[in-house]
């Protein structure tokens, strides 16, 4: 570990300047004055040769006293330099001539400082790694929200802007609640077992207070004197306690409006469930964005207004084209624009609550009605093309890569 200062390089080159010396005068001596201007080192060489015994001064002239027959030093400075071993003894007449000195050089060069290095200077023996800031950083995975989650708190800070109150309900409802209520006949497709999950346990939910209940079934025999003929069937209690996972969250809303007094903007944001066959479209379990506004004088262009609001907030175009559900009459489906496949792309239903169901619950002013899909809105905005990957797959790789509200 010991390596030659920048005088011990010279004199690898060039020679030990005493060598030279003795090399000069192997053809005769040399007059002293003469060498002493020519010579480069001269007054180390003399003073190294004299102290070794080679040569002497006589009459102004150098003599050769003894000719060495090696030079023992000169190749010592050979050695070092191929990092090879040295006789300790002639290291240490280099060292004191300041030709060798401990190695300030290690072979590695210094990525990390340590405590350790720090401590022992050994620092000082390494030469530092330069700094690199083309290379691509460490990633680092810091807590995040999920997709869905992120989306939920952007939507509920757009309705409470809106000026809306939020609310929530049981994921196990009632018939009643889940149908009855909303005036859905209890013959109607979507209450069967291929759409709706019933609950084996409990099986049975408990309705409301009698009067509200036979308001609800006056609807569906004869109109409950709304001036509608009803669905003309002999309603029955028993089918509206069976206990199902709610289909929609408009469960939520008929609960609130039983509630409310008018005027009032409600919103609720829950997970519903429904018994589809899975695809990259349809999963058993999604998201509904509900909201219900109630004041004396709206109509379905406020409707309108409150939907294409909510989708430009989101960043999308909207348009409506009419649907039907057994609750609303008008009833509209808004459409957002997928720019990437310039398609329009159905996002949910929309309409004004019949008098049927809401002369029931006692709300006789005009109540706009929505319930959107949220995770095909996410699927949008995120540029997805499984919704599968909301729930089943549990992507890291997606999650932690996600790029949330561009
Ligand atoms: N409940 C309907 C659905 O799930 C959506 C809807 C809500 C329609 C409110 C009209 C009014 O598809």
């Amino acid at each position: 570990m010991y390596a030659l200062t920048e005088e011990g390089k010279e004199y690898l080159e060039e020679g030990l300047p005493e060598k030279n010396l003795v090399e000069l005068l192997i053809e005769g001596p040399v007059s002293f004055d003469l060498l002493k201007g020519r010579m480069k080192n001269f007054s180390i060489a003399i003073q190294w040769a004299k102290k070794k015994g080679w040569v002497e001064v006589k009459g102004g002239k150098i003599h050769l006293a003894k000719e060495p027959k090696s030079f023992p030093e000169q190749l010592a400075l050979e050695k070092i330099s191929r990092g090879e071993k040295v006789d300790e003894n002639i290291l240490s007449v280099l060292i004191q001539r300041k030709l060798a000195e401990k190695s300030r050089k290690i072979e590695k060069e210094i990525i990390f400082l340590t405590e350790e290095m720090i401590k022992t200077r050994d620092w000082r023996l390494g030469k530092f790694r330069p700094y690199n800031v083309e290379v691509p950083g460490q990633k680092i995975q810091p807590g995040k929200k999920h997709i869905v989650s992120f989306y939920i708190q952007k939507i509920r800070d757009i309705f409470f802007d809106l000026g809306f109150k939020e609310a929530s309900g049981p994921l196990i409802e009632s018939s009643f609640w889940n149908f009855d209520a909303l005036f859905v006949p209890q013959d109607h497709p979507g209450r069967e077992l291929q759409d709706t999950f019933y609950m084996k346990n409990p099986k049975k939910c408990k309705l409301p207070d009698k009067n509200l209940v036979n308001q609800v079934k006056a609807a569906h025999e004869n109109g409950g004197g709304t001036g509608s003929l009803g669905w003309r069937y002999k309603w029955s209690e028993e089918i509206a306690k069976q206990a199902v996972l709610r289909t929609h969250t408009t469960a939520v809303s008929i609960r609130e409006m039983s509630k409310l007094t008018p005027p009032a903007k409600v919103f609720c944001i829950g997970k519903t469930f429904r018994n589809e066959s899975i695809d990259y479209k349809h999963t058993a379990e999604f998201t509904q964005i509900e909201g219900i506004v109630l004041d004396e004088n709206i109509g379905f262009r406020d409707l309108l207004g409150y939907l294409k609001e909510f989708y430009q907030r989101m960043g999308f175009k909207v348009r409506f084209r009419p649907a039907y559900f057994p609750y609303t009459e008008m009833s509209t489906e808004p459409e957002i624009y997928f720019e990437e496949k310039g398609e329009w792309i159905e996002m949910g239903g929309s309409g004004i609550f019949r008098p049927e169901m809401c002369k029931a619950v006692g709300i006789d002013v005009p109540v706009l009605a929505w319930g959107l899909g949220l995770e095909r809105l996410i699927m949008l905005k995120m540029g997805m093309n499984d919704i599968r990957n909301f729930y089943y797959k549990n992507d890291l790789k997606l999650l932690r890569e996600a790029v949330l509200w561009q």
